[in-house]
C-alpha cells in the first residue's frame, strides 16, 4: 500500500531528506540526491494565529516528537539529538497543518508501507567497511567457521546458512561469505584453482543472507562495487584479500570518487539480499547455522534489542551461532553457550 497525500509530498520530503543526510554526512554510499524540488506551500500567518497559546515552532516539535515515538516503536530508532536534528530538518519547509495531516496518515499505515521505509531513509546510519572489528572477523576465521565446518562434516551435513542483520551496503555480508569460503579451503573442504578461485566441495549448499530496512544501501550492496576513495569500505582490508576484487567502473548507486573494486563473482554467488525490518517479529529466514548482528542494536532502546534477539533465538538452529557487536549485551544468556574468543563473545543456541 502506498499513501497518496493530498500534497503527494514525499518526494518532496525524501529529496529534503537525501539534501540533509548527505550535508549531515551522514548517509554512506547512496545515490545522488533527488532533483525533485519541494512544492509545499507554507501557511505559516493563518497558523501562527489560530494557535496562540502555542508558538508554531513548538507544535511542530511535538507532531514531530510524536512521529519519532512512532518510529521508535516501529523500527526500533530512538529519539536522539542527531536523528531529531535529521527529523527537523525534513521537516523544516512543511507547514505545521501538512505535517498534522502526514503524521495522521503514517500512524494509520503499516510499517512495510512505502512512506515509512522512505522516512527511514532519512533517519538511518550506514556506516560500514571490510573487516570492520578485525579481532571479532578474525574469530570467525580461527573459532566460529572452523567448529560450524568441523560439525557439519561430522554429521554428515553440507549446508550452511548465515543471516547478517543489518547489514547496510554489504560488506559485511561479502566479507562473510570470503571468510567461510577461506576456512572450507583450510578445512579440506574446497579446492584453489589456478586463478585463484576458491571453489567449495560441490556438496556444499551456502548462502548468506544480507538484510537492512533501507531499501537505497541495498541498491549497494546488490551492485557490489565499493569505493577505495577517503575512509571507504577497504579502510581494514588485508592487501591479500584485495585478491577477490577486480577493478572496475564507479556504480551509480554507490560513492562516486576514488578507483571502484566489484567483488568477484565466486564470493558475490552466494551472497543475496533482502529487505526487511528487525522489528517486523518475523525473521526472513529460518535455520540459520550463524546471525550477526553487529552495530545495529546500538541505536535500539532495551525492550527493543530484547525483542530482536527474542527472534533471533527463535529463528536459529539449535547448535547454531550468534554474534553481536562488541558493545552490545545479551539478554536472556540463559538460552546460549556463552563462548569467549580472542575477538570477544559469542553464543551457540542450546
Ligand atoms: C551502522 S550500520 C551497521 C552495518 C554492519 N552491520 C556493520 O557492523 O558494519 C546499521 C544498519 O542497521 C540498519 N537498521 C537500522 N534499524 C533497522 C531495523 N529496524 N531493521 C533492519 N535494519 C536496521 C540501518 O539501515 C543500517 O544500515
Amino acid at each position: 500500500m502506498t499513501i497518496s497525500t493530498s500534497h503527494g509530498k514525499l518526494q518532496d520530503l525524501l529529496a529534503t531528506m537525501r539534501a540533509s543526510a548527505s550535508a549531515a554526512g551522514a548517509v554512506g554510499a547512496v545515490g545522488a540526491a533527488s532533483t525533485i524540488k519541494p512544492v509545499l506551500k507554507v501557511p505559516l500567518p493563518a497558523m501562527v494565529s489560530n494557535t496562540p497559546f502555542l508558538p508554531l515552532k513548538t507544535s511542530k516539535e511535538v507532531l514531530l516528537h510524536k512521529l519519532m515515538g512512532m518510529v521508535e516503536t516501529r523500527f526500533g530508532i530512538y529519539s536522539s539529538q542527531q536523528v531529531e536534528k535529521k527529523l527537523s530538518r525534513i521537516f523544516q519547509h512543511t507547514g505545521m497543518e501538512e505535517v498534522k495531516d502526514w503524521v495522521r496518515l503514517m500512524e494509520g499505515a503499516p510499517s512495510d508501507d512505502s512512506e515509512w521505509l522512505s522516512l527511514v531513509e532519512g533517519l538511518t546510519v550506514h556506516e560500514t567497511y571490510f573487516y570492520r572489528d578485525r579481532p571479532l572477523m578474525d574469530m570467525l576465521s580461527k573459532d566460529i567457521f572452523p567448529r560450524m565446518i568441523r560439525n557439519k562434516v561430522r554429521r554428515g551435513q553440507s549446508s550452511i546458512h548465515i543471516w547478517s542483520a543489518g547489514c547496510s551496503s554489504g560488506e559485511e555480508a561479502y566479507n562473510i561469505s570470503m571468510l567461510l569460503l577461506q576456512c572450507l579451503l583450510l578445512e579440506g573442504e574446497a579446492t584453489l584453482d589456478a586463478a585463484g578461485l576458491i571453489r567449495p566441495h560441490p556438496r556444499w549448499q551456502i548462502t548468506v543472507l544480507g538484510t537492512d530496512v533501507s531499501r537505497q544501501i541495498l541498491r549497494v550492496a546488490r551492485d557490489g562495487v565499493y569505493s577505495d576513495f577517503g575512509m571507504g569500505s577497504f579502510r581494514s582490508m588485508p592487501e591479500n584479500d584485495m585478491t577477490y576484487f577486480e577493478a572496475c567502473a564507479a556504480s551509480p548507486e554507490g560513492l562516486q570518487g576514488g578507483q571502484h573494486y566489484r567483488v568477484k563473482s565466486f564470493i558475490a554467488k552466494y551472497v543475496s539480499f533482502a529487505q526487511h525490518n528487525l522489528l517486523s517479529g518475523k525473521a526472513p529466514q529460518q535455520g540459520s547455522d550463524l546471525i550477526l548482528c553487529r552495530n545495529v542494536m546500538i541505536y535500539f532502546e532495551e525492550k527493543t534489542k530484547r525483542l530482536v534477539q527474542d527472534m533471533f533465538h527463535r529463528s536459529i538452529a539449535s547448535d547454531a551461532t550468534l554474534v553481536l557487536g562488541g558493545t552490545d549485551v545479551l539478554y536472556s544468556p540463559e538460552r546460549f553457550q556463552r563462548q569467549q574468543g580472542s575477538g570477544g563473545a559469542w553464543y551457540i543456541k542450546h
